[in-house]
């Protein structure tokens, strides 16, 4: 035995019985943690050739050529260092003119380059949510916007957006009634994974005075804003448009999205000013800072990147489209287009128990589907379809869905 070995050991002998009985388990609050359904439903179809996966939240498409050159070029002239734990100047200089163009004049020192929009989200609940805080979050949802405050120890409360002949709606009503004055935090995620739901600039506002009056936080989950059809303009509705940058609001965003950036883990939030020196130190204590050359890479994706957003989303609007013509064709499945996202949240027979419907679609139809109750209980009896692929494949998606329900 080696002598650290040995020194182990001796300690686990000073161990009473009772602390020796028990398993080298993580915290309570980490063992708590739902685990992904998603990932269930792709693991049974492991070994199966031919899945069509329409189950993850990214395109089949690779990151345009003129961004990955820049990582390239980035990367031959050595930008392998750390960086600001912010972001490099370059790229918070460009997001606050791409955010300001947008939703009005936002300063650099509003932004804070992250790595991608899940530590964004994560960054933002440590910012300021801690063990026994309140939050609220509007389901169904990412489960990632339910889960990260319960990392923290918080207590998440949810509000379920209702199902009816317009689609997923809010009740605003409940949503206030639920954000009591000890409430400390809302996160909120519009246009919504998975449902599509895209709040109105409305209901932001009464969201909004709300907060204000009770002084809650509102998490601004906006990484699908350009995903948006609505025929009033080229981004959702966002709280940004609304805010000063100096109150109780932070958005996050995400290069994931809207320039097909999923594996380069880079995104932003903007948060009122007084915020930024503790988010450097949370930014130091999880990642440093994001790589080098990503987020130069990010800064030709923003400055360079605007037509071909547009007609990534131009693209997006149609296969939606598609998908939802050629699904009502089919007996049994209710479906409707929402304004923004990427997915298709809809009902079908069987999905009463989407988990297992989703699996044996995966196991006996080779077609990959995301259970709605992966996004809460309120997803329960719906599937999610991301429709970010070529419209030929979505096709035969179709088709093997209804030769599956028509052997049922
Ligand atoms: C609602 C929502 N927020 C945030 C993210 C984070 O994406 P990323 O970490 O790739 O930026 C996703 C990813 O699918 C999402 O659906």
């Amino acid at each position: 035995m080696s002598e650290s070995a040995g020194a182990v050991s001796a300690e686990l002998g000073a161990l009473t019985g009772s602390e020796r009985g028990h398993a080298p388990n993580a915290r309570d609050a980490v063992r708590g943690l739902r685990p992904s359904q998603i990932r269930e439903v792709a693991n049974a179809g492991f070994g199966i050739p031919d899945v069509l996966p329409f189950w993850f939240g990214e395109s089949d498409r690779v990151t345009p050529q003129f961004i990955r050159d820049a990582a390239s070029r980035a990367l031959a002239d050595g930008a392998t260092f750390y960086t600001h734990n912010l972001g490099i100047a370059p790229l918070r200089e460009a997001l606050a003119g791409y955010v300001g163009e947008l939703h009005g004049p936002t300063a650099p020192g509003h932004v804070a380059v992250t790595s991608a929009g899940v530590n964004a989200l994560m960054l933002a609940a440590q910012l300021v949510a801690g063990a026994g805080d309140r939050v609220v979050a509007v389901t169904p949802l990412w489960p990632n916007l339910v889960e990260i405050p319960k990392i923290l120890g918080a207590h998440v409360d949810t509000v379920a957006l209702t199902y009816g002949a317009d689609g997923w709606m809010l009740d605003v009503e409940r949503l206030l009634a639920a954000l009591t004055p000890a409430t400390r935090m809302l996160m909120i995620n519009s246009p919504n994974n998975p449902t599509g739901w895209t709040m109105t600039r409305d209901e932001q506002r009464t969201v909004l005075a709300h907060c204000r009056q009770h002084g809650i936080w509102i998490v601004a989950d906006e990484v699908y804003e350009r995903l948006y059809y609505g025929a009033d303009g080229r981004v959702a509705p966002s709280f940004l448009d609304l805010a000063t940058r100096e109150e109780r609001v932070i958005a996050v965003n995400s290069f994931s999205k809207a320039w097909l950036m999923t594996g380069w883990r880079l995104g932003w939030l903007v948060a009122p000013a007084a915020l930024m020196d503790d988010l450097g130190k949370l930014v130091e204590y999880n990642t440093s800072c994001a790589p080098s050359f990503v987020q130069q890479a990010g800064v030709v994706a923003v400055r360079e990147g605007e037509a071909f957003t547009r007609s990534l989303v131009a693209d997006l609007h149609a296969s939606r489209d598609h998908l939802v013509l050629a699904l009502q064709s089919i007996s049994g499945v209710d479906v409707r287009a929402p304004l923004g996202a990427m997915y298709l949240f809809f009902s079908l027979p069987g999905a009463e128990h989407s988990l297992e419907l989703c699996k044996a679609l995966v196991r006996e139809a080779g077609l990959g589907l995301a259970p709605g109750s992966a996004f809460g209980s309120e997803g329960e009896g719906f599937v999610r379809w991301c429709y970010a692929c070529d419209p030929a494949r979505l096709d035969v998606g179709v088709e093997r869905l209804r030769a599956f329900l028509a052997s049922r």
